[in-house]
């Protein structure tokens, strides 16, 4: 079994706790199941709208499904969601409580990145998640949903990850290392796991986010 071992989505006997619109999340996930708006549902398996019941108020972001996603429809299976799943472990965050999307809902043929066009096509439904939501904070993992959050690519995503930026409708955005570039580079790992460590550890302090808040020094400046 992948890292998506877990329940699928919607989780059962959660509604009453949370603040998440989770019919809204259902519709959107139907919508994206059904949606045609871009060339990449010609060749999917499953669109992967997302998963998770978002109780924590935290909604993950990363780049686009990858084979095991396609296959299964839910997102971050296989070797990046087994960094995923460390990364909460180390924040204390249990992974149901958190909304785990990407910023395309389809895979891209070869993992090739997304095109601008299919970034475009696709950032309603990602907005349209935001909105039903409602999160606390979002988390870009990676430059490609840093980029998918706020409509462009940022100049300096190196000097960003362990720390926040302005996101959609005034959301805070903590910068993460995507979970499949640590895979092979032991220095951003390390670096990874202590940025989900601080991140954890603001979480449950409530000390709100500003912007150029840094929890913990990107892996360049070490
Ligand atoms: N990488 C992503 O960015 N998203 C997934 O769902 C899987 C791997």
């Amino acid at each position: 079994m992948g890292a998506c071992g877990a329940s699928a989505f919607p989780p059962e006997g959660l509604a009453g706790a949370l603040t998440a619109d989770l019919p809204r999340i259902a519709m959107i996930a139907d919508r994206v199941r059904a949606c045609g708006r871009c060339p990449l549902s010609a060749g999917r398996t499953n669109a992967v709208p997302g998963e998770g019941d978002g109780s924590s108020g935290i909604l993950l972001v990363g780049e686009a499904p990858g084979r095991n996603e396609d296959e299964t429809g839910r997102p971050f299976c296989g070797a990046a969601g087994r960094n995923l799943d460390l990364a909460l472990k180390e924040a204390g965050i249990l992974r149901p409580t958190v909304f785990v999307t990407s910023i395309v809902k389809c895979r891209p043929p070869e993992n090739r990145d997304p095109t601008p066009a299919e970034r475009a096509a696709c950032r309603p439904h990602l907005l349209d998640q935001v909105a039903a939501l409602r999160p606390r904070v979002l988390v870009a993992l990676g430059r490609h949903g840093l980029s998918g959050l706020l409509g462009e690519a940022p100049p300096n995503f190196a000097s960003l990850p362990g720390s926040f930026v302005a996101g959609p409708g005034g959301i805070p955005v903590f910068v993460s290392l995507h979970p499949a570039a640590v895979i092979y580079r032991q220095r951003w790992k390390e670096a990874y796991l202590r940025h989900w460590r601080a991140f954890g550890e603001w979480h449950r302090s409530g000390v709100p986010a500003v912007p150029g808040l840094v929890l913990s020094p990107p892996p360049s400046a070490e």
